[in-house]
């Protein structure tokens, strides 16, 4: 597995690390569980994270014994979902990311690591957009250029090649289970914040953003 001293790469999950997204999207999955009558709480939007669109749609609907869905309603149901979302989404501003995430992003630029985004999101580059982020980033790999989503590796593997990295000079910050055992099967440095702090997948713990600074 990689070690801090071989790192060259830092590649960051989206929502839940860049930005706190996650809470829309756990407002929009609640929305759409409550229509359904399929019970939904904050504890089961924690497997959703780094999980594709599609794939918690199907998440969602498994927790139902008696929700019966063709592929076409999923479809439409998870449309209805980012349609919430992306209503949610409007409200950002680059004020919304915290003044720390990008103080933290240009002091890693100006040491030399290269930097990209990692997301299983379709919504990353709009958000980037948004928030006045993009350009703070090498690369940005996300939902749209992927088969598979995390726990897969291919989101972050894609990730290092457009850094022009090997697997093991990549660390891999992350919020979610799926996105840390991504890390680790991709033979990256699993690094984690925020609601996966304490999981046991990860290799180094954050407390804030800014903890970075003081490990690269
Ligand atoms: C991930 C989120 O970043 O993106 C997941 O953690 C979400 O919760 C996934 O399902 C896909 O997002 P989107 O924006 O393409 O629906
Ligand atoms: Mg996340």
């Amino acid at each position: 597995m990689a070690d801090i001293g071989d790192i060259k790469a830092i590649i960051f999950d989206l929502d839940g690390v860049l930005l706190s997204t996650d809470k829309y999207h756990y407002i929009a999955w609640k929305e759409l569980a409550d229509e359904l009558g399929i019970p939904f709480c904050e504890k089961n939007n924690e497997m959703f994270r780094g999980v594709s669109r599609m794939d918690c749609m199907e998440m969602l609907v498994s927790k139902s014994a008696t929700v019966v869905l063709t592929n076409k309603e999923k479809i439409a149901y998870a449309e209805k979902k980012n349609a919430r979302y992306r209503s949610l989404l409007e409200e950002i501003t680059p004020e919304f990311v915290e003044p720390e995430v990008r103080k933290t992003l240009e002091k890693l630029r100006m040491r030399g690591y290269r930097l990209a985004v990692g997301s299983s999101s379709k919504n990353s580059k709009f958000i980037l957009k948004k928030t006045h982020l993009t350009d703070c980033f090498d690369s940005i790999v996300d939902g749209n250029d992927i088969s598979r989503s995390k726990p897969d590796p291919e989101v972050f593997l894609k990730a290092a090649i457009a850094l022009k990295a090997e697997p093991f000079q990549c660390a891999v910050i992350e919020d979610a289970e799926a996105g840390l055992s991504a890390a680790m099967s991709g033979g990256m440095l699993p690094i984690a914040i925020g609601e996966a702090k304490n999981s046991p997948l990860a290799k180094i713990s954050l407390n804030t953003f800014g903890d970075l600074t003081e490990i690269f």
